[in-house]
């Protein structure tokens, strides 16, 4: 029994055939743009970037946005060789398992519940803020008791203590339902989500734009200091560091785009459309992220964002400064609204493949690949999935678990990215549909940018990631090791 045996390739192919079967190459490269922006655009951009700019790098949360594109790009196109060699459910953990065997396999298995399962709750606390702000500022009534939307660890200006964030459990709950029911959404509501979210996008970009007030611009990148926010952790604010930590926390905002590298074998000409749709999208997002970023930074203050702006923070923006567009601000609500639903659906969705692949390995209890007798979902893993969210969501504040999925994601791609380099010269004849160009430099440089962004996160953040992997690696030794497929010969 070795913690480190491959499962070998010819096992994974035949397995991706029987998995195959029955999907037809109908995708473009178009498609796959779509695809890609759907998964992409949610609380990254609406939540995650105030907060950037409010802890690490105030406007020059732009630039934090060009590394993180970089390091996503780099990656991305390590992503897409190995699914279009490897392509078969699972993601980063099957394609690990095959190259850097089991117990690597696990760890990443385990890492991706950070960049799914968490992500999932971050988003779901997103949706829980923007729920507030529907009440208050569209509805007109009253939002749900501090108390009862916020974790145990957050206290309001007031002196308010948070116990449960509810709305977040409420989602996170409602979609897991859908999910174990089968419900897909169909092509068309996508379509109509993706183009809801680019339009709000581009008129905020656009009617904002001339509510830039060039004062709070002055100083696009503040020299470096320390900022102490409520909770009394200090962050890196200003100069390189702050826009390493803001790269940080903003990569959120591209979690996803790897989705596109899953849809290999249902694209019509992968060579040729995989890089175009992982590469295309990020650069559609990439650019749209910019603007809005530098938008949104100039219309509303640093300190709106450290107080009254901190929650919702793109339409307190521009209910308190653009006089006139509340209708924009309702509008954007609503959309967001919409808009986060469908990307907990992307994660949980992913989240649940993971599981369902590590339960056939063994490598989780068998329960977690059981299918509904009636509905053919994982659904034990789904229910599985939505305690484990839940309990995120209830009882954590969304700065944490937003950054906790970030560097997850982060650790994730730079083992993806050594995947490809180990796989080369362990598999030289593996057909490819598509292969990562210069390698071995372009994973390499992979692997810095991610690194360089793990270190902008922080000390506190490499200690939950390693927390999180010792806790994993407990669990291997005590269940999976014992009960793997692989190793046991079952
Ligand atoms: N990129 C996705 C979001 O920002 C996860 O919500």
């Amino acid at each position: 029994m070795s913690i480190w045996k491959r499962k070998p390739l010819h096992l994974l192919l035949s397995e991706a055939a029987e998995s195959e079967k029955g999907l037809k190459r109908t995708l473009t490269a178009w498609s796959l743009i779509a695809l890609g922006i759907g998964a992409i655009i949610g609380a990254g951009l609406f939540v995650r970037t105030a907060t950037a700019a409010a802890q690490n790098a105030g406007p020059s949360v732009t630039i934090g946005f060009i590394v993180a594109a970089i390091g996503c790009a780099l990656a991305g196109l390590c992503y897409a060789e190995l699914s279009s060699s490897i392509p078969i459910s699972g993601s980063a953990y099957t394609y690990t398992y095959a190259t850097m065997g089991e117990f690597l396999a696990w760890i990443i298995g385990w890492d991706l519940i950070l960049e799914y399962a968490v992500g999932a709750a971050t988003v779901g606390i997103a949706w829980s803020e923007y729920l507030n702000n529907l009440l208050v500022s569209v509805l007109h009534t009253d939002p749900i008791p501090y108390a009862l939307s916020h974790s145990p660890f957050q206290t309001s200006a007031l002196g308010e203590h948070g116990i449960i964030n509810l709305p977040a459990l409420f989602i996170v709950g409602v979609i897991s339902l859908l999910l174990i029911k089968g419900t897909q959404e169909s092509a068309f509501v996508n379509g109509l989500i993706v183009i809801v979210k680019v339009a709000i996008v581009i008129l905020i970009i656009v009617l904002g734009w001339n509510f830039i007030n060039p004062v709070n611009h002055a100083e696009y990148i503040p020299a470096a200091s320390t900022y102490v926010d409520d909770s009394g952790v200090s962050h890196n604010f200003g100069g390189i560091m702050g826009i390493l930590g803001a790269a940080g926390t903003v990569f959120f905002a591209f979690i996803g785009f790897d989705a596109v590298s899953t849809a290999a074998q249902e694209t019509k000409n992968p060579k040729r459309d995989m890089p175009i749709g992982i590469l295309g999208s990020l650069a559609v997002c990439t650019v749209l992220y910019i603007l809005f970023a530098h938008v949104l930074t100039g219309i509303a203050t640093i300190e709106d964002f450290r107080t009254g702006g901190k929650e919702a923070s793109v339409a307190f923006a521009i209910n308190k400064y653009m006089i006139g567009y509340g209708w924009l601000g309702n509008f954007v609500t609503i959309a967001i609204l919409a808009g986060f639903s469908s990307v907990i659906l992307v994660m949980l969705l992913g989240q649940s493949r993971v599981f369902y692949s590590m339960g056939k390995d063994g490598l989780l209890p068998s329960f977690f690949s059981h299918l509904h007798p009636k509905y053919k979902t994982p659904y034990k893993a789904n229910l599985v999935i939505l305690v484990i969210v839940g309990l995120f969501a209830a009882f954590i504040p969304g700065d944490i678990v937003g950054d906790m999925t970030s560097i997850g994601t982060l650790f994730a791609f730079i083992l993806v990215c050594i995947s490809v380099i180990i796989l080369r010269k362990r598999e030289p004849n593996m057909v490819r549909e598509f292969k990562t160009p210069f390698v071995p430099l372009v994973p390499i440089l992979g692997v810095a940018v991610c690194l360089a962004m793990i270190y902008g996160l922080g000390w506190l953040n490499w200690a939950r990631l390693i927390g999180w992997m010792v806790l994993g690696v407990l669990f291997y030794f005590a269940y999976g090791k014992r009960h793997s497929v692989l190793n046991n010969g079952k």
